[in-house]
């Protein structure tokens, strides 16, 4: 209060403001924290009662110079209303929960309340089992755009516009020359554009392809990457880093298979498929009678590749791969519709 006097006097209206919106906020907290009618009566007395500081706000507004006394007059009058509200609103919740407790009587033997702990999506923990996986092999994990350019999407990857490999991989173009990247092939460019050989790196992420959907395709699938170049890297080499992956990632029964194949940007090249780890090899409806399953395309990296990034393919080889995530995450945990993993079903992303 003596301080009030004394904002008045010497420091007129706008002291008088700043005070009376110190008094409003320290009021409000109190009255929220109070949690029982006696302390909220104490309070009603202490600042709306007959002496309590609103009133005492109303009396110092005739201290003040004679025109600045009906707006600081009116704001103290709003501070005394907005509180007598706040007071009002308050006993309504302290009554209220006083019948809840009646109601409903504590028993301090029940268990608490368990809230729900969030957890990573399946392909995500598909992707991290996978990155520690090659992480023990010393590949460190990169990102890349989802949104690519042409060039390093396709040409770059020596797939020029009239290949046909661009038909296969039909995309989502954005304008002219920017498209969301079929795969993550793109970001082995743009790494080795950065950086200097040896390079050993693993890159994952979302890729678009306009492919009708069905149990095992979508339209976004995950892919990760990996690339390693040094000088005198074998395919052998590459052989051992694949095996190695698949016996961590699914068990030392597990064997693999690689046919050759064709990507424009690795020659040679394999496809590469592991025995069915359900049926261990004999054929069943998972594998499509098979035995085997097709997990990764992978290959030495073309010379080309090297040249439009500067490096030379003389003193340096390579090898890359590129791994569907999804078909990985199936496998694992037996799912067969690929679907599932973008439908947010929380029956099923709670299993994982
Ligand atoms: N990018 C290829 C695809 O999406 C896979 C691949 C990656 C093949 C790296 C060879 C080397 O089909």
């Amino acid at each position: 209060m003596g301080r009030l006097k004394n904002c008045c006097r010497r420091r007129g209206r706008t002291a008088v403001q700043a005070e009376l919106e110190n008094v409003r906020r320290q009021a409000l907290e109190e009255i929220s924290s109070t949690a029982n009618l006696q302390d909220l009566e104490r309070l009603r007395q202490k600042f709306v009662g007959r002496k309590g500081v609103a009133a005492d706000y109303i009396k110092m507004v005739s201290l003040l110079p004679a025109g600045e006394r009906p707006s600081a007059g009116r704001k103290a009058n709003e501070l005394k209303k907005e509180l007598i509200e706040k007071l009002r609103f308050r006993e309504t919740e302290i009554k209220k929960a006083a019948e809840c407790r009646e109601k409903i009587p504590l028993d301090f033997t029940l268990p608490g309340v368990k809230h729900p702990a969030g957890k990573l999506h399946p392909i995500t923990q598909t992707i991290s089992a996978i990155e520690k996986i090659f992480g023990e092999l010393g590949f460190k994990p990169v990102l890349g755009p989802e949104i690519e350019t042409e060039y390093y999407n396709f040409e770059a990857l020596n797939i020029h516009s009239d290949h046909p490999a661009r038909d296969d991989q039909d995309s989502f173009y954005l304008d002219d020359k920017t498209l969301l990247r079929t795969q993550t092939s793109p970001v082995q460019i743009r790494i080795m554009e950065e950086c200097k050989p040896p390079v050993r790196i693993i890159a994952s992420g979302k890729c678009y392809r306009r492919d009708a959907t069905d149990a095992s395709h979508s339209s976004q699938f995950h892919q990760v990457e990996g690339l390693l170049v040094d000088k005198n890297v074998s395919f052998s080499d590459l052989k051992g880093v694949l095996k190695f992956f698949i016996q961590r990632m699914f068990g030392v029964q597990i064997r693999m298979r690689l046919r050759p194949d064709f990507f424009p940007f690795t020659e040679p090249s394999a496809d590469v498929s592991i025995s069915c780890p359900i049926c261990g090899g004999d054929g069943c409806s998972s594998c499509g009678w098979k035995g085997w399953l097709e997990i990764l395309g992978a290959g030495m990296v073309d010379p080309e590749v090297f040249k439009n990034v500067g490096y030379d393919p003389e003193l340096y080889s390579g090898f890359a791969f590129g791994i569907g995530v999804e078909r990985i995450a199936m496998l694992k945990h037996g799912i067969n519709d690929i679907r599932i993993f973008l439908e947010n079903d929380i029956r099923f992303l709670k299993q994982f």
